[in-house]
């Protein structure tokens, strides 16, 4: 642990806040992106798993929520913790979920475009936008139902922004925390499977994380149970989705739209596709929030051995 004479190391593999970076300072911690002998390792979005990872390192500190991008199970073995920020950008990523419906539902990406291809030195610009703005006309997010798979901080923060939009909701998460429990708002109605959720909304937000039991949840067998031109949205994470049993649907007619926020390459250039870069927790609150989470989990763990949240 602790050693006075020496600064710990810290490997820094991403971009990190520098509000996060303050709580490791300097004097008791040197922190940089080539550390030959590092005593933890702060990452974001970086892929550990081919990664040889030095045998000096005593934590990893994940800035984000989930954890799928490091070895934790190798890890683990090894006698390493890994800490992550749970909650810490869930509010960041309410918002581009309600953005996420928003394009859908007013078709805001065709829009966009049309407005681009408008040249302003042409005449009659009014008249073209009149006539071209037509195929555009959405639907109202009001009075419809948003299901919600997952029921975590940030599926209980979708479930109250919808129900504050007007929005019917139906929730479901087979393993509800108590706190989530209590936190979600008393309107949501509780559904019994994923099925019930599909068959029954018009939205279908994932907010779970992905593991065995979540790889593929939605897929070929009940993606057909969703309503027709429903709106499947997925902040989560890419594999929780069959993305190639989703494009059937979506060219079938029989699924509206697919909101994601991965550019997987089997989604890419879809014309019901809106393909977001990975931007759920990037914003400048959610990485400061993240960053000093993580931070201050590690330095407790590196100077006094306490294990919060790993
Ligand atoms: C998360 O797991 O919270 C996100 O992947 C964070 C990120 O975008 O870095």
């Amino acid at each position: 642990m602790a050693n006075a004479a020496r600064p710990f190391q810290v490997l820094v593999l991403n971009q990190i806040s520098e509000l996060g970076l303050q709580r490791l300072p300097a004097g008791r911690y040197q922190v940089g992106k080539s550390i030959d002998a590092p005593d933890a390792v702060l990452v974001r979005s970086a892929d550990m798993h081919s990664m040889d990872i030095p045998a000096s390192v005593q934590a990893i500190a994940r800035a984000g929520a989930g954890t799928n991008n490091i070895p934790v199970k190798v890890l683990s073995a090894r006698g390493v913790p890994v800490f992550n920020a749970p909650g810490a950008n869930a509010n960041a990523v309410k918002e581009l979920v309600l953005a996420g419906m928003l394009l859908a539902a007013r078709n805001l990406p065709g829009a966009l475009r049309f407005v681009e291809s408008l040249d302003p030195a042409a005449p009659g610009l009014d008249e073209q936008v009149e006539n071209g703005k037509k195929p555009f006309a959405g639907f109202e997010l009001a009075g419809q139902t948003l299901g919600v798979i997952g029921l975590g901080k940030i599926g209980c923060l979708v479930a109250h922004a919808a129900i504050q939009m007007g929005m019917n909701v139906l929730g479901h998460d087979p393993e509800i925390t108590v706190d989530a429990a209590w936190s979600l708002p008393s309107q949501v109605r509780k559904a019994a499977s994923v099925s019930e959720v599909l068959r029954n909304a018009q939205f279908v937000s994932l907010h779970v994380p992905l593991v065995d039991a979540t790889r593929h949840m939605v897929n070929a067998d009940n993606v057909r149970l969703m309503k027709p031109g429903a709106v499947l949205l997925n902040f989560s994470r890419e594999g929780v989705v069959d993305d190639a049993a989703v494009l059937r649907a979506l060219d079938s007619g029989h699924l509206g739209r697919y909101v994601c926020d991965f550019p997987s390459a089997a989604v890419l250039r879809h014309p019901k596709v809106i393909a977001l870069p990975h931007l759920g927790a990037s914003t400048r609150e959610a990485e400061d929030n993240c960053a000093v989470m993580v931070a201050e989990q590690l330095r407790d763990y590196l100077e006094n051995g306490n294990i919060v949240n790993a």
